[in-house]
């Protein structure tokens, strides 16, 4: 018998990866996705594209209607190759700055926003697999992943770890202000009503505090290998 289009999302495996800023989930996504040879949603770019998108077209961060609309018709492509396109602008260094990830944590707090944003997240569910980077991809986007990761740190490694990259790609920034900066969003993202920055039940915690990239993506394969 010909199976639905729901069962055929239901087999494609998902594996999730929550967790705060600055604990290395882009990095271990995209060790991930390369090793297994599986896509890979960024689902953070698409909250600070939505921001920048408002920066861009003068709308203010609070206004639920406007910003989800801004939500639902982001013209955005991602390369394959790397990069993002906003309106056919390459816009990936300008949705990586410090102020971008605020930015698009105030927009990731409206509701709206997130419903817009919903379905276009579900779309990158594709053969042969899906790593989803973000904070509610095992408790909202994909509960039914294969398995969920949710990574963590303490603020100040997290911050140290920003400030490195930042440094390295010439950014002009003071590791005191990082902590505060990730201390507010943290607060934000954990406190919202929506979807909120938090664990799956059945999610594996890894402290990544005192691991190196690669001690963590090797327990990460170790669990999708035990499965
Ligand atoms: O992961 P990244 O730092 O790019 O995320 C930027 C912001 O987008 C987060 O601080 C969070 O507020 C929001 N976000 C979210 N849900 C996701 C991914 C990101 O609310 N799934």
């Amino acid at each position: 018998m010909a199976q639905t289009m729901t069962q055929v999302h239901n087999s494609i495996p998902v594996i999730t990866l929550d967790g705060p800023g600055g604990v290395g989930k882009g990095t271990i996504s995209a060790l991930l996705a390369a090793e297994l040879n599986w896509h890979y949603l960024d689902s953070g770019a698409l909250y600070r594209l939505t921001g920048l998108a408002c920066v861009q077209n003068g709308i203010a961060l609070d206004s639920s209607e406007e910003v989800a609309l801004h939500a639902e018709n982001l013209a955005v492509k991602f390369l394959p190759l790397g990069g993002i396109l906003l309106d056919e602008q390459e816009v990936e260094a300008l949705i990586r700055t410090e102020m971008a990830g605020n930015n698009a944590s105030k927009v990731a707090a409206i509701p709206q926003v997130r419903d817009a944003l919903f379905k276009r997240q579900k779309a990158f569910l594709q053969l042969p697999g899906l790593i989803a980077d973000g904070r509610d991809m095992g408790t909202t986007i994909f509960p039914d992943a294969l398995l969920k990761v949710f990574l963590t740190a303490s603020a100040a490694e997290r911050a140290k770890r920003r400030y490195k990259q930042l440094i390295e790609k010439g950014n002009n920034v003071k590791l005191a202000d990082l902590i505060v900066e990730i201390q507010e969003r943290d607060e934000r993202d954990m406190n919202r009503s929506a979807s909120p920055l938090k664990a799956a039940k059945d999610a594996h915690i890894i402290d990544t505090s005192d691991l190196t990239i690669d001690e963590v993506f090797q327990k990460v394969m170790l669990l999708y290998k035990n499965l």
